[in-house]
């Protein structure tokens, strides 16, 4: 397989990348190289004694988790093996780009994640310390927001200057606020209550969590998650009407889903937006660079089936590539999601997380805007996030399609990403747009129904069975899966390797004045 994937690789898929690193042949193909089935060669076949851990899921999960035990293997020595399972042919999950007319010519889009922000600390160390090119959102040609309610628009805000090649809604709201409302005040205060507890979490100190009820605790949650965003946002003063134009247009756009629905911590976090940003080329090039730089062997197109316990301490993963055993197994993918078949007593604990099922519709347009008999006359604006009323989620214009070195192409052609819950047709797209030249749709399961709730997945499922995406429920967006696979990643190294984690135990006379301002846990030790 493997000489048959480098020719691929240098031929063709080299053009934007840092070359080379050492562990570039272990088996990583980029993941617009899709490729047949595993050969032989490929299947993890248990090569030593040496301890073996299963990732289950190449996204921002599995990615990082597999990097975060590369950082133990380094400094403390340990000898580990590590196999990722991934059932796709490429490496990102949730977090993937496509080319406008599928075409390498062009620049290309984020299909799935798109922003994160200044204190997603993981992802913003990444990016630097991979020499990846974060794109802000200083805009050129923006057109502004609007907040529309399927009759009406409830708000606009022209010359915003958010627009960009991966637009932000997080900008759009933090600009708002700038504009003034009666509200914006205390949910600012509330939103940045929220990020002064998040960025704790960065801490040498930081705690491990086996559950998620106790981090929430820790973290003083439990009056944002047990109750919804229209509640716990008016019971500290924030208007219902602020509420419900101006955060639900924020938690349709982030999570499909209605304030008065959603819980209050996911609420906020959709609020939550200075320094949003995107990485040049696509977010999944982080991804992209945990794996390689980890070591671990990756096996695409392969799709776990079933995990058994067989003793105490050893763990059989059959999957499409055969079956092999493992002293840990580090499950990177939403369970109900995954077909993966798991011991009843281990599904039993799992409580019901239902995924939102969302349509993301990408195409071209030579209309410079959406038709405004749609909006009754009304001047659209290049963003439009709605409330309840609308027949979509939202509807986004992301500037000029550009060829692969962002060179605008002539004649001018604009992406366009539109989030809706039900499939948007052929004929409701050419009246808004004339006849698009490329379209494409995509159904995700992007994040969960997040309701209210103090019942989370269990983190440690059994002795040596973990899950990463158990974070999912209380909040889901790439960084906290980075965070959340620190989690297990020390919990696995603490039950298994006998560590203190991902830094040597802090010294007794450690105090929090001892680290740098940039300081990153897991990234760095005191
Ligand atoms: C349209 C959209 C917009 C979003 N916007 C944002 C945003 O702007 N910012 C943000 O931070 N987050 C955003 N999110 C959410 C974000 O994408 C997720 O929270 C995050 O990427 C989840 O990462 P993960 O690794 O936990 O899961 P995933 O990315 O889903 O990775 C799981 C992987 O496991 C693989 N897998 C599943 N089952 C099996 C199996 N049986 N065997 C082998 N492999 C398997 C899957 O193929 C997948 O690659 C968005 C998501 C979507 C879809
Ligand atoms: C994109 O093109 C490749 C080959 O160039 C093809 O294999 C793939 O199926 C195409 N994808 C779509 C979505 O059309
Ligand atoms: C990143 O860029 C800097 C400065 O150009 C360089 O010194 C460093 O080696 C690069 N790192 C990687 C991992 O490519
Ligand atoms: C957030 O608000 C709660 C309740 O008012 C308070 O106890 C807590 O100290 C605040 N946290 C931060 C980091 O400001
Ligand atoms: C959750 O974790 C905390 C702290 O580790 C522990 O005290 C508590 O019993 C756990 N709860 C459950 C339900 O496992
Ligand atoms: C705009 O929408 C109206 C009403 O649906 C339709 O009659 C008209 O043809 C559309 N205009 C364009 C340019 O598509």
């Amino acid at each position: 397989m493997k000489l048959f994937v480098l020719p691929l690789l240098i031929s063709t898929a080299v053009s934007a990348w840092e070359f080379p690193f050492a562990d570039l042949f272990s088996g990583t193909v980029l993941k617009q190289q899709p490729f047949s089935a595993p050969s032989p060669s490929s299947e993890p076949e248990p090569t030593s004694a040496v301890p073996r851990v299963a990732v289950i899921g190449a996204g921002a999960a599995g990615s990082s988790a597999a990097f975060w035990i590369s950082k133990a293997k380094q400094r403390f020595g340990i000898d580990v093996e590590v196999d990722i399972f991934e059932k796709s042919d490429y490496v990102g999950g949730r977090s993937t780009t496509v080319q406008p007319f599928n075409d390498s010519a062009y620049a290309p889009m984020e299909l799935g994640a798109s922003i994160f922000v200044e204190i997603n600390k993981n992802m913003w160390r990444a990016s630097n310390e991979f020499n990846l090119t974060r794109i802000g959102f200083t805009g050129d040609d923006g057109e502004g927001m609007g907040i529309w309610d399927g009759s009406q628009f409830l708000f606009t805000e022209g010359d915003l200057g958010w627009t960009g090649p991966l637009s932000s809604w997080y900008d759009t709201i933090k600009v708002l606020w700038r504009y003034g409302f009666a509200s914006p005040t205390k949910a600012r205060a509330l939103v940045k209550n929220l990020t002064d507890s998040f960025v704790t979490l960065y801490d040498s100190n930081s705690p491990r969590w086996s559950n998620i009820s106790s981090i929430v605790e820790h973290l003083g949650w439990d009056a944002q998650v047990s109750q919804t965003g229209l509640d716990y946002f008016t019971a500290h003063g924030v208007s219902e009407k602020f509420a419900r134009e101006i955060i639900t247009a924020a938690t349709r756009v982030n999570y499909a889903q209605d304030v008065d629905t959603i819980h209050g911590l996911e609420a906020a976090v959709s609020l939550a937006a200075s320094g949003a940003a995107a990485v040049e080329g696509g977010n999944w090039r982080v991804f992209d660079q945990f794996v390689k730089r980890s070591g671990a062997r990756l096996l695409l197109n392969t799709e776990v089936q079933s995990i058994k316990k067989v003793s105490s301490g050893k763990w059989t993963v059959k999957s499409t590539a055969g079956s092999s055993d493992y002293t840990a197994v580090l499950l990177a993918a939403p369970a109900p999601n995954s077909g993966i078949t798991l011991p009843p007593y281990v599904l039993s604990q799992l409580p019901d997380v239902a995924y939102i099922d969302l349509h993301v519709t990408l195409l071209s347009t030579t209309s410079v805007r959406p038709n405004s008999t749609y909006f009754g006359g009304a001047r659209v604006p290049d963003m439009v996030l709605t409330t309840r009323g609308a027949e979509f989620n939202s509807l986004s214009y992301h500037g000029r399609l550009k060829s692969a070195t962002g060179e605008p192409i002539e004649p001018a052609q604009w992406l366009v990403k539109i989030f809706s819950m039900q499939r948007v047709s052929d004929e409701w797209l050419e009246d808004m747009f004339g006849k698009p030249g490329w379209v494409l749709r995509k159904e995700w399961e992007p994040y969960p129904v997040l309701p209210p709730t103090n019942i989370f997945p269990p983190v440690k499922l059994d002795e040596g069975l973990y899950y990463i995406n158990a974070f999912e429920p209380l909040i889901s967006t790439m960084e906290t899966e980075t965070l959340a696979s620190r989690n297990v990643v020390e919990l696995m190294l603490s039950d298994k390797f006998d560590l203190p984690g991902l830094c040597p135990p802090l010294a007794e006379s450690f105090s929090t004045e001892d680290k740098k301002g940039d300081f990153v846990y897991g990234w760095d030790c005191l």
